[in-house]
């Protein structure tokens, strides 16, 4: 049982054609292991999150009660985004697990949106955003050293609290963002082999028959990694402790205490702008 379909070629050598699809099945066992397995820790195991913390009462009071998190324009992203993503994984794969419909027109016109989306997003967040804030830092790499050995039961002094991203939502970020780019190259390439009412000439003699099977793969095995990581992003936006969070990707803000607990105010600083008071730089449009 192999990863990859594979076929005869015109020159009778064996090319890849598309991802074998049981790993649809795969991907979703293993998102849902992780959910189970992620619950249970925190469930039985894991023990209350002890962060250090040394505010000024000036730093505190300095805080307002409603945090600004994402602006609008980073939210309509957000949501622009999210709305094609699901689109995408509906029409690629309900097809192929046995619900038969024309699944390519909507595909295309959705991986377009989501391309446009992500384009957008690279320059909104390069030039108008914070954008380091999505980085590791030196103090997360060292404060996930002492969150282990903490949940390991060694010695270690508690962890500072998060800047603006907990190093979990970076490193999130970074698989979603390869896999994302993965899927948005080798799919516009993948529109000159199908009829886009002439928006891409078709042309499917641009790449010899190995080339388009390796992008058909890779295109494949991206494809399916998205449906177990969108399963667990879905799954922390809707877990009790995060829902602060997945609010404030609605309505732009988190409250106070929250920001408190969670975020150090050192590390991610709050501005008061023109826009009002508490507003963040990385929140700039
Ligand atoms: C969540 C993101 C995406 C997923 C899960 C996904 C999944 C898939 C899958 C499984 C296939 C079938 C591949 C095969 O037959 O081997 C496919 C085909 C295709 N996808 Fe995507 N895709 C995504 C994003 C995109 C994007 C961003 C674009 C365009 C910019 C795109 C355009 C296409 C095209 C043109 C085809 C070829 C259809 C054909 O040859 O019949 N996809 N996609």
């Amino acid at each position: 049982m192999g990863l990859i379909q594979w076929a005869i070629g015109p020159w009778g050598n064996e090319v890849p054609t598309h991802i074998a699809w049981f790993l649809i099945w795969v991907c979703a066992i293993a998102g849902l292991l992780f959910m189970i397995v992620h619950a249970l820790y925190v469930g039985i195991f894991a023990k209350p999150r002890k962060y250090s913390v040394n505010d000024s009462s000036a730093a505190v009071a300095a805080v307002p009660e409603r945090v600004p998190r994402h602006s609008f324009v980073a939210r309509a992203f957000h949501w622009v985004m999210a709305i094609s993503m699901f689109a995408l994984l509906i029409t690629a794969f309900l097809p192929k697990v046995g619900v038969k419909f024309d699944w390519v027109t909507y595909h295309w016109i959705a991986g377009l949106v989501l391309s446009a989306s992500i384009i957008f997003h690279i320059i909104h967040a390069s030039f108008w955003l914070d954008f380091w804030s999505i980085w590791p830092d030196k103090i997360d790499v060292r404060d996930a050293k002492r969150r282990l050995m903490r949940a390991l039961g060694k010695e270690a002094p508690p962890p500072d609290r998060f800047a603006k991203y907990p190093l979990e939502n970076k490193f999130y970020h970074f698989v979603i963002l390869c896999s994302g780019l993965a899927v948005i190259c080798t799919g516009l390439f993948m529109m000159k082999r199908v009829s886009t009412f002439g928006i891409f000439s078709r042309n499917p003699y641009i790449f010899g028959d190995m080339t388009w099977g390796l992008m058909y793969v890779l295109h494949g095995l991206a494809g399916v990694g998205l449906i177990a990581l969108i399963m667990v992003h879905v799954y922390f936006g809707i877990r009790p402790e995060k829902l602060p969070i997945t609010k404030s990707m609605i309505f732009g803000y988190m409250s106070r205490d929250f920001y408190l607990e969670e975020h150090d105010p050192q590390r991610w600083m709050i501005e008061k702008t023109k826009k009002g008071p508490g507003y963040a730089p990385s929140d700039a449009d």
